[in-house]
């Protein structure tokens, strides 16, 4: 009877603890993408903080974020798409330094820059 206990017991203590560690997990899944941090570090040569060209942007012709027009008339796959893809002699593709859940992590902040 007591060793029966100890069996649950020590199952209890188990099953807590794998639930524990596998929300630390996923938690920490989910902590590791900062889409703020990323556009400042791969896309602020080009597009400011505040989703404006840059000098240098500006040079090559960077789309206006905070245009109301562009961001009506793109849609969040096109703006997936450019991350991928990129133009040619304009904008880098970053398909391989971001992956996709990055890059869709992305949208949300180029979105945020249009004055509502
Ligand atoms: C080297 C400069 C440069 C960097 C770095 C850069 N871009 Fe761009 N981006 C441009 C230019 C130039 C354009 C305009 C391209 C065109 O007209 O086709 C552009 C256009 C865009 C567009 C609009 C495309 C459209 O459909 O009009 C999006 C969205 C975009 N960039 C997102 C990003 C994101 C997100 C990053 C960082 C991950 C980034 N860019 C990094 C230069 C850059």
């Amino acid at each position: 009877m007591y060793k029966k206990g100890l069996i649950v017991l020590a199952l209890f203590v188990f099953v807590l603890s794998a639930v524990a560690c596998f929300q630390r997990i996923t938690l920490a899944k989910e902590a590791k993408i900062d889409p703020m941090k990323l556009y400042i570090k791969h896309c602020s040569d080009c597009h400011d903080k505040n989703g404006k060209p840059t000098d240098f942007g500006r040079e090559l012709e960077s789309t206006d974020f905070t245009d109301k027009n562009w961001q009506t008339n793109t849609s969040d796959a096109k703006i997936v798409k450019q991350i991928v893809d990129g133009t040619p002699e304009k904008m880098m593709s970053f398909k391989e330094k971001l992956n996709s859940d990055e890059m869709k992590a992305l949208v949300p902040v180029i979105r945020s820059f249009v004055k509502k």
